[in-house]
């Protein structure tokens, strides 16, 4: 609900601080700009212009729900839960304080639903750009509060209040990440390992993960974050039958583009053993 992170959200046009209003039908900011909340529960914080892009399809967002609702990805939730809340340990929140996590591109909400369950203090403010994705996550937890924003927009959030930032899979904006980040905050990222899904990429023609794909992560935080620690390499495998791997495929814009998709889909075995690799990053403010 988004009355649990109020205090972190500021107007996407000047910066200023939001306060709910009529029962969080709207916020408002003191500049006396007003953000209509959807009946679902999210709200769109975006500047003058509105928004230039969609982000994921609903066709996506619900191939992406189908997916992790198997559970063949908690590795890398548990991964990823496990390292916010040492890095809650590591910060020293104070007592009166509690620790608020952003997940930036946070899709359905599974990543930040599960870390919510395990920092039981915690709030989160989950961001996407896409509406389809910020009706379930304004669903998927009752301490997350759901924004639907574009992210090289800049964040509609305040300066120095956020405690960890996760990003899983999905972009990232460094500058606008160490001005929403606290002193001691870390922002956590999951990007996608060569090798990650191997076994598909040939009968389904998926593009593979590029070589330097962390270094160039690494590389565009210059600046503004610096890499704490070594990454940390995940891999595991699943055993997914041919509807999982359909929801898998599903959840990438590149299903689009796989010519005869359905074809290679029915010719592939029943179930097939199919390799996750990623990198877990934790970065810090410079
Ligand atoms: C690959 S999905 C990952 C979703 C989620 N983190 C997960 O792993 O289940 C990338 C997400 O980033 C969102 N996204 C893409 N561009 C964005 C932008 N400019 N601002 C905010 N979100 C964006 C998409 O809508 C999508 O939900």
């Amino acid at each position: 609900m988004l009355s649990h992170v109020i205090d972190l959200l500021a107007d996407p046009v000047d910066g200023t601080a939001l306060s709910g209003v009529d029962d969080y039908a709207r916020l408002t900011s003191a500049s006396g700009h007003s953000y209509d909340v959807a009946k679902q529960g999210y709200v769109t914080l975006a500047g003058g212009a509105g928004l230039k892009h969609q982000g994921d399809s609903a066709e996506m967002v619900q191939a992406r729900e189908t997916f992790l609702s198997l559970g063949h990805f908690a590795p890398f939730v548990e991964a990823v839960s496990a390292a916010a809340a040492d890095a809650l340990d590591a910060a020293g929140v104070p007592e009166d304080h509690d620790p608020a996590i952003l997940e930036v591109g946070a899709g359905t909400g599974y990543y930040l639903a599960h870390t919510l369950d395990v920092v039981q203090e915690a709030r989160g403010v989950g961001l996407d750009i896409s509406t389809a994705a910020a009706r379930r996550l304004a669903k998927a937890h009752p301490r997350l509060g759901a924004v639907v924003a574009d992210i090289w927009d800049g964040l509609p959030l305040l300066d120095d209040t956020i405690d960890v930032i996760s990003v899983i899979f999905a972009p990232r904006n460094p500058a606008e990440f160490a001005r929403v980040l606290r002193a001691d905050g870390q922002v956590i990222t999951l990007t996608p390992a060569p090798g990650h899904l191997d076994e598909l990429r040939e009968p389904l023609g998926i593009i593979g993960v590029e070589a330097n794909k962390l270094e160039r992560m690494i590389d565009q935080a210059e600046g503004h974050l610096r890499v704490l620690g070594e990454p940390e390499s995940l891999e595991f495998t699943m055993t997914l039958d041919r509807s999982a791997i359909a929801a898998q495929v599903g959840m990438s814009p590149s299903a689009r583009h796989i010519e005869d998709l359905s074809e290679k889909l029915e010719r592939l075995p029943e179930t097939m053993t199919v390799t996750a690799r990623a990198h877990l990053t934790r970065l810090g403010r410079v």
